[in-house]
């Protein structure tokens, strides 16, 4: 056990609010630094794209599918991080007259998030830039955040924390396993997780902060929740498989059969729910916190649900 883990929860605020402070970057100064993507890069490494379930793609065109896949990380990060900022805004309010150290925490994280959607948007164009034309994303990030927000504090802390643990592993698998990795890519993994880390902290203490308020039977419905919203995040990455894998078949530069068809969308659902579901939720930090909060039964009940996704 860490030293961190044994402070008091306002000495975690501040902590964190010290390393928001001296991590803190720049989208264009520090990130893009006037670079521009070139498609004879990956965008996304080959851990992240699970590149081998393609089985019937050339290496150029998993390069390919690599990019398409860059182009929704960028989408799917800003369409989660519309209904995360206002779940974070509406929690500083328990903190307004409280611990100041967590109200600046929170206030830092929101900030951030406004800007974390700002680079994405930016990634999006410029991917956008270097693509052929026709790609589509049409999910709107704001009815996805009203559907969301409309579940309990503790299940939209549980999906939250899943997914800023993963941008570790996301930027671990970009450093560690591919070389031929976009360097621009690289760094938007590298500075996104500097400023993620701390929001994975704050998820924590504001998710267990949360849970002592709640009634066994209100955490029982709080689980069932939370297994919603993985499904429903499953939705979003079932469709999106659909267009990303359309968008390939009517851009690689030659015919897709049908059968091959059938092939390539299943590849891209399954690259999708590594990505988004399954690289968090199968994070050390994320069991220990969540069995620290449930039963065995509703643990059990969350892991039938996530083996369904495979
Ligand atoms: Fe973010
Ligand atoms: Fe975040």
């Amino acid at each position: 056990m860490t030293a961190t883990v044994t402070l008091p929860d306002s000495q975690r605020y501040a902590r964190s609010v010290e390393a928001s402070k001296r991590v803190r970057w720049d989208v264009e100064a520090d990130v893009i630094r006037g670079r521009r993507f070139d498609t004879a890069h990956k965008f996304l490494p080959d851990g992240l794209v699970l590149a081998d379930a393609f089985t019937t793609l050339s290496p150029a065109e998993k390069r390919f599918v690599s990019q398409i896949q860059g182009r929704t990380y960028a989408n799917v990060f800003g369409l989660v991080e519309r209904f995360i900022n206002a779940k974070v805004l509406e929690l500083s309010q328990e903190h307004w007259f409280g611990d100041q150290h967590a109200l600046e925490a929170l206030v830092r994280f929101s900030d951030e998030e406004l800007k974390h959607q700002a680079l994405f948007r930016r990634i999006d164009a410029m991917v956008g830039d270097v693509l052929p034309d026709g790609y589509r994303f049409e999910i709107d990030a704001n009815a996805v955040a009203h559907a969301v927000l409309g579940k309990s504090t503790w299940a939209v802390l549980a999906l939250t924390l899943d997914i800023e643990l993963f941008t570790q592993t996301h930027y671990l698998e970009s450093i560690d396993h591919d070389t031929e990795v976009s360097e621009l890519f690289k760094d938007v993994f590298l500075f996104h997780w500097k400023e993620e880390s701390q929001h994975a902290i704050l998820d924590e203490l504001e998710w267990v902060r949360h849970d002592r308020d709640l009634t066994a039977a209100q955490r029982d419905r709080a689980v069932d929740e939370f297994i919603e919203l993985v499904a429903a995040v499953d939705g979003i990455l079932q469709a999106q498989a659909k267009a990303d894998a359309a968008y390939f078949a009517a851009t690689c530069g030659r015919a897709v059969g049908e059968a091959e068809s059938r092939a390539v969308e299943p590849a891209f659902l399954k690259s999708y729910r590594w990505q988004y579901i399954h690289s968090g939720a199968q994070q050390p930090r994320f069991g220990k916190v969540l069995s620290s909060l449930i039963t065995d039964t509703q643990g059990q009940r969350i892991q039938a649900a996530l083996a369904t996704l495979h």
